[in-house]
């Protein structure tokens, strides 16, 4: 049996300079699918897949992050007094237990191989699950969830994919499929952004790992790379050749919500599944008459 999988990175530390003006004061894990933010989604994930600890990499502008985690005995008492005993219930259900959460700093956003060496301390020697926040999914079981189960036959590092058109392969970090069934192929290569017709695969890294902590040694060594950033798919790529990666073609699909495009597309997909929300809103979608702009 392989090592459990109990804590969770989640690197917050990103300027988000594609959702600028909105991020300039405001942390982009903070925007709003719906009525959840997007970092809520990835801690939800990460719990239904059973972990246990918490670990946000923050930086400036974050401390709204730490507050959502928080109690709020203010909001909590008015609640209360105004009867409105679901939303308290809600609100309570989803704050991690004490001392289950722990908050460091990426005091320079120098990439996200950095962010996750910022928690080196504090995951230890054991293997970890890293989740981007800005990526939320459409699935069930969450990706995680699903990821857990390859971990648990195959041990070593797991990462989900999904397939992407090949057309857009240069957008992505791509991999390069070994033997193994969708739920649990071997991974034998990864590339960061291949040009179109020179991809070994249309499968790409949607932001989902669990890494062993080796790697945390090789992120030290690190230089920066693409984009003067510190890579984890560099870290990654080295080893590779000393240990084993399994890929998870999950089932499900991914919003990329960092991206503008994707997360307005999540807040009407999202919509459209909320039994509270969905009836309303197709109403409001069909009175707008949008044919014409859409077909148009
Ligand atoms: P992104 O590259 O999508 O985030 O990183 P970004 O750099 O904030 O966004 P843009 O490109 O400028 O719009 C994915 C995740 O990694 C975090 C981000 O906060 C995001 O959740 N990140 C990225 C860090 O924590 N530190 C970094 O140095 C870079």
């Amino acid at each position: 049996m392989p090592k459990r999988v109990r804590t969770a990175v989640f690197p917050v530390a990103g300027l988000g300079t594609r959702f600028l003006p909105a991020t300039k004061a405001m942390p982009k894990e903070m925007l709003t699918v719906v009525d959840r933010p997007l970092i809520q989604y990835a801690v939800d994930e990460a719990r239904e897949a059973g972990i246990e600890h918490l670990v946000f990499v923050t930086g400036r502008n974050k401390g709204v992050i730490e507050d959502h985690f928080d109690r709020q005995f203010e909001l909590e008492t008015t609640l209360e007094s105004r009867g409105k005993h679901e939303a308290l219930a809600e609100l309570r259900k989803e704050l991690p237990s004490a001392g289950h959460t722990s908050f460091t700093r990426q005091q320079e956003p120098l990439g996200l191989g950095h962010a996750v060496w910022c928690a080196r301390d504090i995951v230890g020697d054991s293997p970890f699950a890293l989740l981007l926040p800005d990526m939320i999914f459409k699935a069930s079981p969450g990706v995680l969830k699903q990821m857990m189960d390859a971990y648990e036959e195959h041990g070593g590092n797991v990462i989900g994919v999904e397939e992407c058109d090949p057309k857009d392969v240069a957008s992505y970090g791509i991999i390069e499929r070994g033997e193994g069934p969708d739920k649990g192929f071997e991974i034998t290569g990864m590339v960061e952004k291949p040009k179109v017709g020179e991809a070994p695969t249309n499968l790409f890294i949607s932001g989902r790992y669990i890494l062993q902590p080796e790697v945390f040694g090789l992120l030290s060594q690190q230089t920066r790379g693409a984009g003067g950033e510190i890579q984890i798919t560099d870290a990654m790529h080295t080893l590779m050749k000393q240990q084993r990666f399994t890929g998870v073609k999950y089932d499900g699909k991914v919003f990329d919500c960092g991206s503008k495009l994707g997360f307005l597309t999540a807040n009407v997909v999202f919509a459209l599944d909320r039994d509270d929300i969905r009836d309303g809103f197709v109403k409001e979608l069909r009175a707008l008459d949008l044919s014409e702009q859409i077909e148009g």
